[in-house]
């Protein structure tokens, strides 16, 4: 068949993904379509991780001898390399965390401890949407109960969008905190980050952004987004496990109380007291994910030589795609945008009656990896009114023969199931 314009080369990029050569039952090869929880890996960041491992591999920060030095250039390398992928005026605001979850839960936890003027409490208020991944309610449940602050959320259109036509009332003079996702990990779409962030600066709110299903697919510049927060994890753009970041304005990093402490974030500790090493270094207690931020380097150095301009022209084309032909498969239901503009690679469906479990299951019987459930994202499944979706998610190695082995897949789970 013939691919829609825009597409990468995904035969050469497909090379560099062992996994993708997986075969699984009776010799089916693996159609991947669960980027959004996870992606694969390219051997460059395979390599990247052996690397540091077989030759390098010491604590950083802390010896004199040659393994630490080079251990912590690399750490530290990689965190000049997150900074310029993100476009951050300083590496110094750079952190890292092990997850979104835990970026998200360290602003949280710096605001509930802080004073004046960023202090959250019974006469405040905390702003999300019904849209949000449950990492990025949680935390803010939790800041809730624990200082008294009213915490308040934008609802959701019937097509998958942010209600925002009650935008002044949402977000008030009482708002410290607006924290929202630039792309919904349910339903794809992508968030109107200019008109919050338009109002949420006006009533003097800080903005904090879960950007974990943006940063793997479009480009991100934390200067443009204008946001004072920017939260987003590894393994979901090329990297491994076990490393994320949150970037945060200097002057707030400098002025916000640390969350964890331990070896690493203090600059001097007697049995009475202690003083905080200055930002990253102060939200960074106890051995960091040396290995793994050397892996978000190489998988960031992987995307940026593609392009993210590039890498998001073809996901928008096989999600044009992808739309087009789901759209023809009778009794499928997408849940969200159900065009290609204005939403991410990311597509959640029902199919008839059909249980999301069932259809995952004979889908996988297939080969295709497709994530059921509610995704984290419970509310937005009981906003529509539904148990749980299918979710096919596309990434730069996807390809238009995969999107049509999942219609195809579909037919034979509605042959299937009669
Ligand atoms: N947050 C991941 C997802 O949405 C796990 O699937």
């Amino acid at each position: 068949m013939r691919g829609p314009a825009g597409l990468l080369d995904t035969e050469a990029i497909r090379k560099d993904f062992p996994l993708l050569d997986r075969q699984v039952h009776d010799g089916r090869r693996v159609v991947y379509l669960d980027n959004a929880a996870t992606s694969q890996k390219p051997r460059q960041v395979l390599d990247a991780l052996a690397g540091y491992y077989e030759r390098h591999n010491a604590n950083v920060h802390r010896g004199v001898h040659v393994l630490a030095e080079e251990a912590t250039a690399l750490y530290e390398g990689a965190r000049d390399t997150v900074a310029g992928f993100i476009n951050a005026p300083s590496r110094d605001e750079v952190i890292f965390t092990k997850n979104a979850s835990e970026s998200l839960n360290l602003v949280a936890n710096m605001l509930g401890w802080a004073e004046e003027p960023y202090r959250v409490d019974r006469d405040t208020e905390i702003v999300i949407t019904e849209m949000e991944h449950h990492s990025n309610i949680v935390p803010w449940q939790l800041l809730a109960q624990r200082t008294g602050a009213k915490l308040k959320w934008f609802g959701l259109t019937d097509d998958g969008r942010l209600d925002l036509s009650h935008l002044d009332e949402v977000i008030t003079e009482r708002t410290k905190v607006v924290s929202f996702t630039l792309v919904s990990n349910l339903l794809g779409t992508v968030n109107p980050v200019e008109a919050i962030i338009r109002r949420a600066q006006e009533v003097g709110a800080l903005v904090v952004i879960d950007a974990s299903q943006a940063a793997p697919h479009m480009p991100l510049d934390v200067q443009a987004l204008q946001a004072d927060f920017v939260a987003f994890t590894g393994h979901k753009m090329c990297g491994p496990t076990g490393i994320g970041v949150l970037w945060g304005r200097q002057e707030l990093l400098e002025d916000l109380p640390p969350f964890l402490g331990g070896g690493e974030m203090i600059e001097t500790v007697t049995m009475h007291s202690s003083t905080y090493a200055p930002a990253p270094h102060k939200f960074e207690a106890g051995t960091p994910p040396i290995a793994q931020a050397v892996g978000l380097g190489a998988a960031v150095d992987y995307l940026a030589a593609i392009g993210m301009d590039k890498i998001a022209a073809h996901e928008h084309a096989i999600t044009e795609y992808a739309v087009g032909r789901l759209g023809e498969v009778p009794g499928l239901r997408i849940i969200g945008p159900v065009t290609a503009e204005d939403r991410g690679a990311t597509i959640s469906f029902t199919l008839g009656d059909i249980h999301p479990h069932d259809v995952g299951q004979v889908l996988d019987e297939l080969g295709i990896a497709v994530r059921v459930g509610h995704h984290c994202a419970r509310p937005v499944c009981l906003r529509y009114g539904i148990p749980a979706t299918t979710r096919a998610s596309f990434y730069l190695y996807s390809t238009p023969g995969e999107v049509d082995a999942l219609v195809a897949g579909l037919e034979h789970v509605r042959n299937f199931f009669g």
